[in-house]
């Protein structure tokens, strides 16, 4: 039986593809038969963080309507073992895609697979819900600014109206410099305002835009920052205790959030 761990977001552009493939590049690294699903419908985009934009024959789509077997539609990105990405169709809409369906190939990837990754959709619409159907760890990807965190604390409501999922939380573009000077929530008080677990801190880093533009996933970027923190958000997935990181804050703080003073 695979793990299996949904990437979503409320707010779209915080950084769920760019963990989603990070994470399925390592845990395919460390020897674990890797599926990458790109549930991001309509708007594909794993291909190219994977750089196998150009062997995409087979989506998520075909393997629904049967035109293929879902073998068949699943891409190896070449020089990387253990690592199958089955890409997004890019002319259905995310509600096409029934949770009934989702679950069947769910199952039957479990069957031959360590870890599922789904890279979901952003927002929370029907496409999010059925894509949602299968029994998996739900890991929101927020950014530090209200906005976000508003839609990811709608997102972790709907989970928790849909049943006994309990989000994980990883916040993204995390800026320490801007925490120091108390323009910032730190983490730890952003994951306790929201009232979810916090399993990874990425910090703000030009690399991961950097290694974009090259075809690249956050793990393979230049700045060893991000990469650790890609390993670290990875290993807490799998149930080890990698402390996180620790921000300074200044002592008198002006921090607001959601209109509460934290
Ligand atoms: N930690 C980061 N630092 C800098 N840029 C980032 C970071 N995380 C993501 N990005 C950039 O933000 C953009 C949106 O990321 P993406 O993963 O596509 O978001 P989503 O899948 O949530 O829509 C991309 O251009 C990506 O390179
Ligand atoms: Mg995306």
């Amino acid at each position: 039986m695979a793990r299996i761990f949904s990437i979503m977001s409320g707010k779209g552009g915080v950084g769920k593809s760019t963990l989603a493939a990070s994470l399925a590049r390592y845990f395919a690294g460390r020897g674990m038969r890797t599926v990458l699903i790109d549930g991001d419908i309509g708007l594909r985009c794993a291909d190219l963080m994977l750089d196998v934009q150009d062997r995409v024959v087979y989506d998520l789509g075909d393997v629904k309507e049967q035109l293929c077997p879902t073998e068949q539609a699943l891409i190896r990105p070449t020089g990387v073992e253990n690592l199958f990405l089955l890409a997004a169709p890019q002319m259905m809409r995310p509600s096409d895609i029934k949770a009934k369906e989702m679950n069947k190939l769910i199952a039957q990837l479990s069957a031959d697979h360590d870890i599922i990754l789904l890279d979901a959709p952003a927002g929370i619409g029907r496409g999010l819900k059925n894509l949602l159907g299968a029994d998996s760890t739900p890991v929101i990807v927020a950014t530090p600014d209200d906005v976000s965190l508003r839609d990811a604390e709608k997102t972790a409501m709907l989970l928790q109206e849909k049943g006994e999922m309990h989000p994980l939380l990883v916040l993204n573009r995390v800026n320490r410099k801007l925490i120091k000077k108390g323009e910032m929530l730190p983490p730890d008080r952003i994951a306790m305002s929201l009232d979810m677990p916090l399993t990874g801190v990425i910090e703000e880093s030009p690399a991961v835009y950097r290694a974009l533009l090259q075809h690249k996933c956050a793990l393979e970027c230049e700045d060893e920052k991000i990469r650790q923190a890609i390993e670290n958000i990875a290993s807490r997935l799998l149930g080890a205790d990698t402390p996180l990181p620790v921000y300074k804050t200044p002592a008198r703080r002006f921090f607001r959030f959601g209109g509460v003073k934290a």
